[in-house]
């Protein structure tokens, strides 16, 4: 069987950007592939976090994995920080890995932007990431269109270690969903939607109450043309309804199109309003009843006890290749 491996950092509450760029496509193939979920909490603290929210994040992390359709019997879930193999294979990595080629991350550009103070640890955050996926022999990683780049980089460390070393990597693939690879934020709809803005009122959290979604979504940003068809160059505020409305229904943004062709803004803007409603309150019911109990607690003493053993196979093997570890 073949491996998948996502993670979902949670350095902000997950987003509707998160469910159908990242979420979604593990639970779509959890039947077809061995599948891994974690929470990549070390990669959180690239930037300031208040601990306390932090713990609290990890959990509700967790808990919308397993509200989001993601099968605790079909999936390996745990917590990135509980298995010591993820940062110890990220320095071997790092140090086969260049600055030239670190620095075209176009992610930490962006990010750094952002930054009073850039941590070193953003800048090599991709290559703890590139250990996330290696550890594990992953053959495909679900991602949204923004981690393409950084999955890519995986695969170059992996190609030239296997070059120099012998096969020791699995050579990993991106899997990119083929509607909502990117969902944009929906007051500037050329901007991806992400948990870590400032400003909330472009972007629907999986957590949102109805009326906040409602209001949010009723409030995007479009254009005055007032025809509803997918153009994104010209048109991203309603491609991104429509898009938002394809992931959600399963139609075809062709189809989603059609149903629309003769609605208004205002009807657009409602029926997606109310799927995402649909779909959110399906969710957080689940939510809820996961927070309680000790069920993630559970799960993840299993996870860490599962993918302990198995990084410490592949990391020792790492270790013999590159002439370190027992003499
Ligand atoms: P993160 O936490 O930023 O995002 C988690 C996943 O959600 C996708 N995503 C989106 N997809 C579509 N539209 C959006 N607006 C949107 N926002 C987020 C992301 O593409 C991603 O798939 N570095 C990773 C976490 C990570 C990881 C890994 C992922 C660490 N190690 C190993 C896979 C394998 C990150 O920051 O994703």
């Amino acid at each position: 069987m073949k491996r998948l491996l996502t993670g979902l950092q949670p350095s902000g509450e997950l987003t509707l950007g998160s469910l159908i760029g990242g979420i979604r496509q593990s639970v779509a193939f959890q039947e077809e592939y061995d599948s891994f979920i974690f929470v990549p909490d070390l990669h959180a603290i690239t930037v300031p976090q208040d601990p306390i929210l932090l713990r609290e994040r990890i959990k509700k992390n967790v808990a919308l994995y397993l509200a989001c359709g993601i099968d605790p019997t079909k999936n390996t879930i745990y917590l990135q920080s509980q298995n010591l193999y993820h940062t110890n294979l990220s320095w071997v990595l790092e140090c086969n890995t260049y600055m030239g080629e670190a620095s075209r991350m176009t992610q930490f550009k962006d990010k750094s932007k952002k930054q009073q103070n850039v941590a070193v640890g953003l800048f090599t955050y991709p290559i703890l990431m590139a250990a996330d996926i290696l550890l594990y022999d992953a053959d495909f990683v679900p991602v949204g269109v923004d981690q393409k780049q950084h999955v890519e980089l995986a695969r170059d460390i992996a190609t030239r270690f296997n070059n120099k070393y012998g096969d020791v990597f699995t050579i990993p693939e991106p899997l990119i969903p083929k509607v909502g690879a990117k969902i944009m934020n929906l007051q500037d709809p050329t901007r991806k939607m992400s948990k870590s803005d400032t400003d909330s009122k472009g972007i629907i959290f999986l957590l949102d109450s109805e009326e906040v979604i409602v209001k949010k979504i009723m409030s995007a940003v479009t254009d005055s043309d007032n025809k509803v068809y997918y153009d994104m160059e010209n048109k991203p505020g309603i491609s991104n309804l429509l898009t938002i409305y394809s992931a959600l229904s399963n139609m075809e943004i062709k189809e989603v199109e059609r149903k629309f062709s003769d609605s208004n803004y205002g009807n657009l803007k409602k029926e997606v309003a109310s799927l995402v409603v649909e779909t959110l309150l399906a969710i957080q019911e689940k939510y809820k009843s996961f927070m309680e109990g000790d069920t993630i607690e559970k799960i993840l003493e299993e996870g860490c006890i599962k993918t302990n053993k198995i990084a410490k196979e592949k990391y020792d093997s790492v270790l013999e290749k590159v002439g370190l570890g027992r003499v």
